[in-house]
């Protein structure tokens, strides 16, 4: 099945097996959990990954093309920076010897996020695509990624520098009202992340080979 009909799949699923819907303070069925995760193991939709992160470490500034992305602080403390971009694109030059493109981006959210904390959700085009993390103090953030990146399926992950609005002019100017929650974004080159990967201890995951 192809992956952008999958969530599709995956969306009727839910819907036959979770209906009708139950009280929203009823725990699903195992048996509705097996099923789900049985469409999540052959179809591979997702990745769920969590990251450790010393105090004052930093993932920086990146996008989630396409994408759909909860996030969960398990403990500790993070500062996240998140974006959007503005739509219709609003592209500029940054003018000087590198002339390098810039594109404007409409600020989320700039918060330290401290567990216990809601869940947040970001979307392909609201809830903060981009985003940059800082350990405010040593913690672990739980990430589902729907679906992963996969550069076969051209969704590649763009870091990028944040300048202040006021760094460079644009002919649409006039979308601004207020400068402080907008950045102009320059896409880098990846940067050095030193992440090591972790052996998973706790309870086992089952993963189910055959829908019920
Ligand atoms: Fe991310």
């Amino acid at each position: 099945m192809a992956k952008g009909s999958s969530v599709q799949a995956l969306y009727e699923l839910c819907k036959k097996t979770f209906s009708p819907p139950a009280a929203a303070s009823a725990p699903a069925t195992a048996a509705a959990i097996q099923k789900i995760s049985a469409f999540l193991g052959r179809e591979h939709i997702m990745n769920i990954g969590i990251f450790c992160l010393p105090t004052s470490s930093i993932i920086p500034l990146h996008d989630h093309p396409g994408m759909t992305v909860l996030s969960k602080v398990l403990y500790g403390s993070l500062h996240v920076k998140s974006y959007d971009w503005v739509e219709p694109p609003c592209l500029a030059q940054s003018g000087g010897p590198d002339n390098f493109p810039v594109k404007l981006a409409k600020l989320h959210m700039d918060t330290v996020m401290e567990a216990p904390c809601p869940t947040t959700v970001l979307y392909p085009r609201t809830g903060g695509n981009l985003h940059c993390f800082t350990a405010v103090a040593s913690c672990a953030v739980l990430d589902v990624l729907a679906p992963p990146y996969s550069e076969a399926a051209g969704r590649f992950c763009t870091y990028y520098h944040d300048y202040p609005y006021s760094t460079f002019t644009s002919e649409r100017s006039n979308i601004v009202n207020e400068e402080d929650e907008y950045s102009w974004l320059e896409a880098i080159d990846a940067p050095y992340i030193h992440m090591r990967s972790g052996r998973y201890t706790g309870p086992a995951v089952q993963v189910f080979d055959s829908m019920p």
